[in-house]
C-alpha cells in the first residue's frame, strides 16, 4: 500500500530516542533542536495585534510583499547581496519547506544530491522522499569535520544535481570563512552542480563573520539556492517561517509547487517576521547567552575528558564518548537523567558521538555538567573493576 520509497525510509532515529525521553520526570535535556528563549516580546506583540486587527486571511502565494521586501533589505544590507522581493525570494514554511520544494523543484529520479556528514537528520530523508540519492560526503573530526576538497572533488565525478551545504552546521556547530568557500565553489564552479545552502544558523556564528554562499561571486548565485528564516536566530520555531533565495527561473517552479501543495505560510508568522527582521538587539542579547553557554560547555566537556571541538555556530557540542553512543546515552538518561542525541542519527559513522544542545540555562548546564560528570566517574569505577577481575 506504501509507496516503495517511503516505506523503506528508516526513521528519526532521534525521534525513537526521544520517545524514551517522553514522561520521564526531572530529566535535563540537552537533545532539542531549539532556541530555550521563547520569542522575543516586541515580535510577540506584533502577532497578537495583527490578530486583533484581523489579519487571518491567506497571503499571496510567495508570501507577504512587505516581508520579502524586509528580507531583501536585510540579505543586502548585512551580506551586499541583491535580490529582488518580487522575482528572486518565496516565503516558505519554515526552513523545511523550502528545502523540500528546491528539490522538488530540480530533481528528476535517480539524481544524486551531495549531503555533507555528519548531517542534519532531514536532508538524507527528503533527498529519497523526493527520489533523489544521497551521495555522501564524510568528513573527520581530526579536520574539524570541514569538507575535504579531495574527497568533494571524487564525488563531483558522479554529477550530481545538487550539494546540500549547512553552516553553521547541525550538529558539528562548524562554519567557514569566505576563503574556505571560495575553494569549495572553484571546484563546484567546473560542474553545474547546484548549491541549496541551508544558512537557517547564520546568526548564531560566534567567531569570525557569515559569508553566504550566494554572495561569493555572480555564478556562485546563480547556482545557488539560499534557504534561511526566522527559527533559530529569532527563536521563532513555532511560526513556521522561512525563505527562499534563488534565481526567477527556480523562485517561480519553488512557487509553483508551493501555491498547489501549501498555498501560502501562516499570516500572524509572516506578520511576526516583518517585526523580527528588526528585532536586533534582542537577537544580539540571544547570540552573547548562546556564546558564554558554549564557551562553558567546550570547556566541561574536554575538561570531563569528551573530546569536543569548540563549533563556531549554532547551538550544538559534538562529543566523542569513545564507546557505543547510543548505551552510553541511554544509560546516563536513565542513571543521571541527562538526555542527550546519540550520534548514529547523523551518519551511521558518528556511532561514538552525541550531540548536546547549549541552548538550555546556564543553570541547568551546570547541573548536566555535575550530572554527567558523576556518570562517568561510575562508568570508570566499574570499568576499572571489571578489569581488576
Ligand atoms: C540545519 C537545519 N535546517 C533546518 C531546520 C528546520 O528549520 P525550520 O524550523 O525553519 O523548518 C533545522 C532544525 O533543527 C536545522 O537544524
Amino acid at each position: 500500500m506504501i509507496a516503495k520509497h517511503i516505506d523503506k525510509l528508516a526513521p528519526s532515529g532521534i525521534r525513537q530516542f526521544f520517545d524514551l525521553v517522553l514522561g520521564m520526570p526531572e530529566v535535563i535535556s540537552l537533545g532539542v533542536g531549539e532556541p530555550d528563549f521563547v520569542t522575543p516580546w516586541r515580535i510577540r506583540e506584533k502577532a497578537i495585534t495583527s490578530l486583533e486587527e484581523g489579519f487571518t486571511s491567506y497571503t499571496s502565494n510567495s508570501g507577504l510583499f512587505c516581508l520579502r521586501e524586509g528580507i531583501s533589505e536585510h540579505l543586502n544590507k548585512k551580506y551586499n547581496l541583491a535580490y529582488s522581493p518580487k522575482d528572486n525570494i518565496l516565503i516558505t514554511v519554515g526552513v523545511s519547506e523550502g528545502l523540500d520544494l528546491a528539490l522538488r523543484a530540480i530533481l528528476e529520479p535517480k539524481d544524486s544530491v551531495i549531503v555533507v556528514t555528519p548531517y542534519y537528520v532531514a536532508y538524507p530523508a527528503m533527498v529519497e522522499i523526493n527520489h533523489g540519492r544521497p551521495l555522501f560526503l564524510k568528513t573527520r573530526a581530526e579536520e574539524g569535520f570541514k569538507i575535504n576538497l579531495k574527497d568533494l572533488k571524487e564525488l563531483l565525478k558522479h554529477n550530481p544535481k545538487a550539494m546540500i551545504l549547512n553552516y553553521p552546521a547541525n550538529p558539528t556547530g562548524v562554519t567557514y570563512a569566505k576563503d574556505e568557500l571560495k575553494a569549495i565553489w572553484k571546484l563546484l564552479a567546473k560542474t553545474e552542480t547546484f548549491l541549496i545552502t541551508d544558512e537557517v544558523y547564520d546568526e548564531l556564528t560566534y567567531d569570525g563573520r557569515h559569508c553566504p554562499f550566494a554572495s561569493l561571486d555572480k555564478k556562485a548565485k546563480e547556482r545557488t539556492i539560499l534557504l534561511n528564516g526566522f527559527s533559530k536566530g529569532h527563536a521563532m520555531t513555532g511560526f513556521r517561517v522561512g525563505y527562499a533565495c534563488a534565481d526567477k527561473k527556480i523562485i517561480d517552479a519553488m512557487t509553483k509547487i508551493h501555491s498547489f501543495s501549501m498555498l501560502c505560510g501562516p499570516i500572524i508568522g509572516q506578520m511576526a517576521a516583518v517585526e523580527a527582521l528588526l528585532a536586533k538587539r534582542e537577537v544580539q542579547t540571544m547570540v552573547r547567552a548562546y556564546r558564554q553557554r558554549r564557551d562553558f560547555m567546550v570547556r566541561e566537556l574536554n575538561r570531563l575528558g569528551l573530546k569536543t571541538n569548540k563549533p563556531s555556530g549554532a547551538f550544538y557540542c559534538f562529543s566523542n564518548v569513545s564507546t557505543e553512543a547510543m548505551d552510553f546515552a541511554k544509560s546516563l538518561l536513565f542513571q543521571e537523567k541527562v538526555a542527550v542525541v546519540p550520534g548514529a542519527g547523523f551518519g551511521s559513522e558518528f556511532n561514538q558521538y552525541i550531540r548536546i544542545s547549549y541552548a538550555n540555562s546556564l543553570d541547568n548546564l551546570k547541573e548536566a555538567v555535575i550530572r554527567i560528570e558523576r556518570f562517568l566517574n561510575k562508568q570508570n569505577g566499574t570499568n576499572q573493576k571489571n578489569s581488576g577481575r
